[in-house]
């Protein structure tokens, strides 16, 4: 199957789901305002990887907090493929030293918007092709 559509309503604030498109993970979160303002706050120049990676924006666009995310109205959602930009491993949620994403295979530390900030990880946690085809319901792929 090309796409799929997952149900998020039972995803509250500060609660992730994962789910599985095209034999990798997908991990989706439904942000707090605290883990949104923290992402917020960093200066675009302390980012190890200031793109994007977000197949939904153009190649360029900058690792903003809003362009991480699902955009505005949505900037709570996070969509990402959970694969370290490493070698690969599944991260694991809400851990390391930035609240985000910790892969313990070689020590990579992801913020609240999925960028990477420390460990050898070379770029952001991806965003695959995903849009929200109604207010609980969004479509990868
Ligand atoms: Fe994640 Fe190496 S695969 S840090």
């Amino acid at each position: 199957l090309a796409s799929i559509q997952v149900d998020v309503s039972g995803v509250e604030p500060g609660m992730s789901l994962t789910v599985k498109w095209r034999g990798r993970p997908v991990f989706i979160r439904n942000r707090t305002e605290k883990e949104i303002e923290e992402a917020r706050s960093v200066p675009m120049a302390e980012l190890k990887d200031p793109v994007a990676r977000n197949e939904n924006l153009p190649a360029d666009a900058q690792a903003t907090d809003i362009d991480r995310s699902a955009g505005e109205g949505k900037e709570n959602w996070l969509v990402m493929l959970g694969v370290c930009t490493h070698l690969g491993c599944v991260p694991l949620g809400q851990a390391g030293d930035f609240g985000g994403w910790f892969c313990p295979c070689h020590g990579s530390h992801y913020d609240t918007a999925g960028r990477i900030r420390k460990g050898p990880a070379p770029q952001n946690l991806h965003v695959p092709t995903f849009a929200f085809t109604s207010d609980t319901v969004i479509q990868i792929g």
